[in-house]
């Protein structure tokens, strides 16, 4: 039966690839595949394999997307194996729901294979937890840039710990306003991540002010992140233990604690994880 995979590339380095998504490339008759998709990750395509770039640019969104749907449904109806390759995870702000509906009214089987999305792998490869005890236990994302016409309610996230915000580098000065004005404090560090996971990653720092204030230079694409967190970045950096993440008193760790860990017959230290066993596919 014909199948599309919708399938997630990850942030952009292909060591974070998926091996599922991997081997998929590696057998597929077409990829559609979009602008933030490395090239080292397209050369894992077949030798021979069709490669389409349909990439929105800004304002012909939705001619590309009519663009899409039809390239998805003359490959998928001629019987050929699809990827449809999407940046980071396809349901995360990938449009990925609406293709899968298109091709199910058409009658076609669609298989999601998820990939990591850069709005949890690009503040962490940058050094900043999402989460972290004692400082931040509730991050969201959301996108900056909504349909036109389509007001965001900005005022949802003002209790939110670690705010993620994608597509949000155009009207940042906007967002940043908006959300001083519904209580998050001026004085709140935020850092935007160009290119994460990829050679041209950038970090920008700034308050929640400062970005306010237009005083930011930042490119696309990047992730922004809002929140106390950030600031536990320059100490993991400096290997200096954020004393809020270190309330437990922790072994020091000596010859005595790795032998004792790791010696046969010994009781283990603690109670043993449960253990599911893994999907069948
Ligand atoms: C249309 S959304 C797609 C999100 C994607 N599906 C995901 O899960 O990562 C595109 C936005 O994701 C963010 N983004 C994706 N890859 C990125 C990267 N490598 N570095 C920084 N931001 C990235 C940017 O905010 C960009 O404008």
């Amino acid at each position: 039966m014909t199948r599309v995979y919708l399938v997630g590339a990850g942030p952009g380095d292909p060591d974070l690839l998926t091996v599922k998504a991997a081997r998929l490339l590696a057998s597929a008759d077409v990829i559609l595949y979009d602008r933030l998709v490395s090239m080292e990750i397209l050369a894992l395509a077949r030798p021979g394999a069709e490669l389409v770039y349909v990439g929105k640019e800004d304002g012909c969104a939705q001619e590309t997307q009519r663009r899409i749907f039809a390239e998805l449904a003359m490959n998928a109806l001629r019987g050929r194996t699809v990827v449809r390759l999407k940046g980071g995870d396809p349901m995360v702000f990938g449009r990925g729901a609406e293709e899968w509906a298109y091709l199910s009214r058409l009658g076609v089987a669609v298989e999601v294979v998820p990939g990591i999305s850069s709005a949890v792998a690009v503040p962490a490869l940058a050094s900043i937890p999402l989460t972290a005890r004692g400082v931040a236990r509730s991050f969201a994302v959301t996108t900056g840039h909504a349909k036109d016409g389509e007001a965001q309610d900005w005022r949802a996230f003002r209790e939110v710990d670690t705010l993620v915000i994608l597509m949000g580098v155009k009207h940042r000065a906007n967002i940043a306003a908006t959300l001083m004005g519904h209580g998050r404090p001026p004085g709140e560090p935020c850092a935007f991540i160009e290119n994460g996971s990829t050679p041209r990653e950038r970090v920008v720092l700034a308050t929640l002010a400062d970005v306010a204030a237009g005083a930011v230079e930042v490119a696309s694409p990047a992730i922004w992140v809002c929140g106390r967190v950030v600031a536990l970045r320059a100490q993991l950096l400096a290997g200096a233990p954020p004393t809020a993440l270190l309330e437990l008193p922790l072994p020091s760790v000596t010859e005595r604690t790795l032998s004792v860990a790791a010696g046969p017959g010994e009781p283990a230290p603690c109670a043993p994880a449960l253990v599911f066993p893994s999907r069948k596919h």
